[in-house]
C-alpha cells in the first residue's frame, strides 16, 4: 500500500523572508498523522532557509525544477548537486513548465533519471490539456507522459494534473480523476522498472483545498495531492495534511 502524500507547491510566490515565515507557522501547526507524507516545494532562493527551519521536524522539503546536468555552463540552471543537501523530492514534467518553457517528455526523462541518480525522488508531473480531453484523447496524452517520463526510473511518485483543473474554480470530479489514475495504475504494472505499481504513491493535483480533499483520497487509485494556491496558507495547508490520511 503507497503511503498518503501531501505536496504543497509553493510555485513563484513569496520572498524569502515570507518563505521562512510560512515553513515556521506550518512547523508549528502541523500534526502529520501516521502513514503520512508531507512535503513543501519552495522557490529555489528559499530552499534552505525553509530547509533550516524544518529541519528536525516530520515535514520534507522537495525543489520545483530541476536541470538533468550535474554542473557546467547552464546559466540560471540548478543542478541535482545542489539540491540533495535540502530536498529529498523534485517535481519533473509540471505542465507550466512543459507549456510555458517547452519542456519535451525527453528532457523531462533526464530530468527525473538525475534525481534518482542522485539519490532524490522524482515527483513526475501528468496530465491533458482541455482540448485533448474534449477530443477523447485524455488517457492516451498521460500513458504517453507516463511511459516517456519514467523510461528506465524506478522509484518515482506520479502526479495527476490535468491542466484544465489547475488553478480553476473547480478541480477534476473524484471520479473523472479516479478513472485516469487506475489507468496510469495500469500503464505502471507494465512498466519494467516497476515491479509493484500498487507501492507507487499517486497524487491528485488541481484545485485541491480542505473542503474538497477528502472527496479525492476516497478514490481507490488517488494516495494523495499536489496543492499549489491551498498551499501557501499554513493553516489551509496543514488541514489538507491532516485530512489526507486514508
Ligand atoms: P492549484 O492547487 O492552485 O490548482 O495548483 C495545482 C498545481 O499546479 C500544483 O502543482
Amino acid at each position: 500500500m503507497s503511503i498518503s502524500t501531501v505536496v504543497g507547491n509553493w510555485k513563484m510566490n513569496m520572498s524569502v523572508a515570507e518563505a521562512e515565515a510560512l515553513a515556521t507557522a506550518i512547523r508549528a501547526l502541523l500534526t502529520i498523522p501516521d502513514g503520512t507524507l508531507a512535503l513543501v516545494c519552495p522557490p529555489f532562493p528559499a530552499l534552505a532557509v525553509v530547509a533550516e527551519v524544518l529541519a528536525g521536524s516530520t515535514i520534507g522539503v522537495g525543489a520545483q525544477n530541476v536541470h538533468p546536468e550535474s554542473s557546467g555552463a547552464f546559466t540560471g540552471e540548478v543542478s541535482t548537486t545542489m539540491l540533495f543537501e535540502t530536498c529529498s523530492h523534485v517535481i519533473v514534467g509540471h505542465s507550466e513548465r512543459r507549456a510555458l518553457f517547452g519542456e519535451t517528455d525527453d528532457f523531462i526523462n533526464r530530468k527525473a533519471r538525475a534525481v534518482t541518480e542522485a539519490g532524490m525522488t522524482p515527483i513526475l508531473c501528468v496530465g491533458e490539456s482541455l482540448e485533448d480531453r474534449d477530443n477523447g484523447r485524455a488517457e492516451q496524452v498521460v500513458e504517453f507522459q507516463v511511459r516517456k517520463g519514467l523510461a528506465g526510473v524506478s522509484g518515482a511518485v506520479v502526479a495527476y494534473e490535468p491542466v484544465w483543473a489547475i488553478g480553476a474554480d473547480r478541480g477534476a470530479t473524484p471520479g473523472t480523476a479516479q478513472e485516469i489514475m487506475a489507468y496510469i495504475r495500469e500503464v505502471l504494472s507494465d512498466l519494467s522498472s516497476y515491479h509493484s505499481a500498487s507501492e507507487v504513491s499517486l497524487l491528485y493535483g488541481g484545485s485541491v483545498n480542505h473542503s474538497n480533499i477528502q472527496t479525492y483520497t476516497a478514490q481507490d487509485d488517488i494516495d494523495g495531492v499536489l496543492v499549489g494556491g491551498a498551499s501557501l496558507d499554513a493553516e489551509s495547508f496543514c488541514k489538507i495534511v491532516e485530512l489526507a490520511y486514508r
